[in-house]
């Protein structure tokens, strides 16, 4: 159902780029002038080449960014400067801690992830990766038929550790874990949280190389052990054990254009609507994000402490190198290979042709499985017009609707640019083209 549910989100994250980019797999990797394959499976350059760019799908191990190694912090939100729009972040991680997708609102000391109608939601996805820590999130879920809210981890080569809520059950968490993004329908565990939408719970994930742990206030909700992952198929334990991202996001699996299992597990068509619905969208208060990490597994490769770096398409945790190599990008049309100088000046290189530059916004972050399988039925469906971030100019600015939100959202200071203020194509962010490079 899971699954599924991804499957769907990904019909709308791919859609920017049907048209124009590549699609990636192991099997099928990124050519050398699009060299890097988004978490969506799709080949570009720019943000495809930082966070979620896969390693084993792209067109060489140095295509992809080094990751930027785990920093032990305390997250909060009283202004949204820590976070920065997708689309002009260059790998910098010294700089800012999250990257977003969608738009993130400041609202009394939290960011509320938004989701207005027309679009697909809000994606807030940390710069630097853990390679093992306690993950904490300090938040509310939304409530509503269709409306999922998620907190995981996810890394680049798609294992992955999963809180979702779905917007029917207040009363639940969803756990789950995947390992190198291979579909298991059996991992999947509902954990008791009382009134996710009214109460934020502080919602953990501890997790060593050994033992995962799912806690929920301080009590823990479930546990994982490694050593009972082994899959002697793959000859690997089906564990998450590579450095990964932080995402929270909320997403609407409830969509009309979704598939049926899809509304169902989310528990229905969303309604756009509703009562749950605040100064024109869906919301979920993300408070605080603690991040403790732990050291890097004994048999890590050590040749510096500042970034991970896979070294081998077995991609597990014997096969990543932490390094001293940091690749900040001077512009959108750079690669880890080329990551090119930041331009000064309008004085660029005429537009040549169209290079997608920044992957579709998947505010579901953990649909791994489906980048895996070219040509899915997902892939295909194109989503027709509309698509990530499609969204209604009018939506989400946070106030100056008219409609007064009840709990004095402290709208507009955000500081980063909302893709409402991009104006014309919704799309102009997604799948930019060279031209627009030349500024
Ligand atoms: C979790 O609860 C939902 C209902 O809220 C149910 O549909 C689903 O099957 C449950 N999942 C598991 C793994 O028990
Ligand atoms: C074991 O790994 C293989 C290859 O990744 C995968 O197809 C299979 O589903 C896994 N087995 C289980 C029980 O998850
Ligand atoms: C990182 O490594 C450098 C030398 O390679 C060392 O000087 C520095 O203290 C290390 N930093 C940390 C945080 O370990
Ligand atoms: C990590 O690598 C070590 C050594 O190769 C291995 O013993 C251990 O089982 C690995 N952990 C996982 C989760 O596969």
């Amino acid at each position: 159902m899971v699954r599924r549910a991804l499957s769907a989100a990904l019909a709308l994250a791919v859609f920017a780029s049907t048209t124009l980019a590549q699609k990636c797999s192991k099997d099928s990797k990124c050519p050398k002038d699009t060299p890097c394959c988004s978490l969506y499976g799709e080949c570009g350059v720019g943000a495809f080449c930082m966070g979620g760019c896969d390693p084993l799908m792209s067109h060489s191990f140095d295509s992809c960014v080094p990751a930027p190694v785990c920093k032990s912090a305390n997250y909060k939100f009283d202004d949204l400067n820590d976070i920065q729009s997708i689309d002009t972040y260059f790998g910098d991680a010294s700089k800012v801690n999250w990257q977003s997708q969608g738009m993130p609102e400041k609202y009394d000391g939290s960011v509320l992830l938004t989701m207005a109608e027309g679009t697909v939601g809000t994606l807030l996805s940390s710069t630097h990766y853990v390679w093992y820590g306690k993950i904490c999130a300090k938040m509310t879920t939304s409530q509503g038929k269709g409306v999922v809210t998620a907190f995981i981890l996810m890394s680049d080569v798609k294992d992955e550790i999963d809180f979702e809520w779905i917007g029917v059950d207040v009363e639940h968490a969803q756990s789950n874990y995947y390992s190198q993004g291979v579909t298991n329908y059996k991992h999947g565990e509902n954990l008791t949280a009382s009134n996710t939408v009214k109460d934020a719970h502080e919602y953990c994930l501890d997790w060593t190389e050994d033992e995962l742990t799912w806690s929920i206030d301080g009590n823990e909700a479930r546990k994982l052990a490694r050593d009972t992952t082994w899959n002697a198929t793959a000859n690997r334990f089906d564990y998450p054990q590579t450095p990964a991202r932080i995402m929270l996001s909320l997403w609407p699996a409830g969509l009309a254009t979704n598939e049926k299992g899809t509304i169902e597990w989310a528990g229905g068509e969303i309604d756009w609507h509703s009562k749950y619905m605040q100064n024109g969208y869906y919301y979920a208060e993300v408070k605080e994000v603690t991040v403790e990490c732990y050291d890097a597994p004994p048999m890590a490769k050590k040749n510096g402490n500042k970034s991970y770096k896979y070294t081998d398409d077995a991609a597990t945790n014997n096969t990543v190198e932490i390094s001293n190599d940091v690749v900040v990008l001077g512009s959108l049309m750079g690669t880890g290979e080329e990551p090119g100088e930041a331009s000064k000046s309008s004085d660029g290189p005429a537009p040549t042709k169209s290079v997608a530059m920044v992957p579709g916004g998947n505010p579901g972050g953990g649909n791994r499985q489906e980048t895996a399988v070219p040509n899915s039925p997902a892939q295909q469906t194109g989503a027709g017009e509309g698509g990530p971030f499609a969204a209604d100019p009018t939506a989400g600015g946070g106030g100056g609707s008219g409609q007064e939100f009840q709990q004095n959202v402290n709208g507009g200071s955000s500081i980063q640019p909302h893709l409402n203020n991009i104006g014309g194509s919704a799309f102009a962010i997604v799948i930019a083209v060279l031209g627009l490079l030349v500024l």
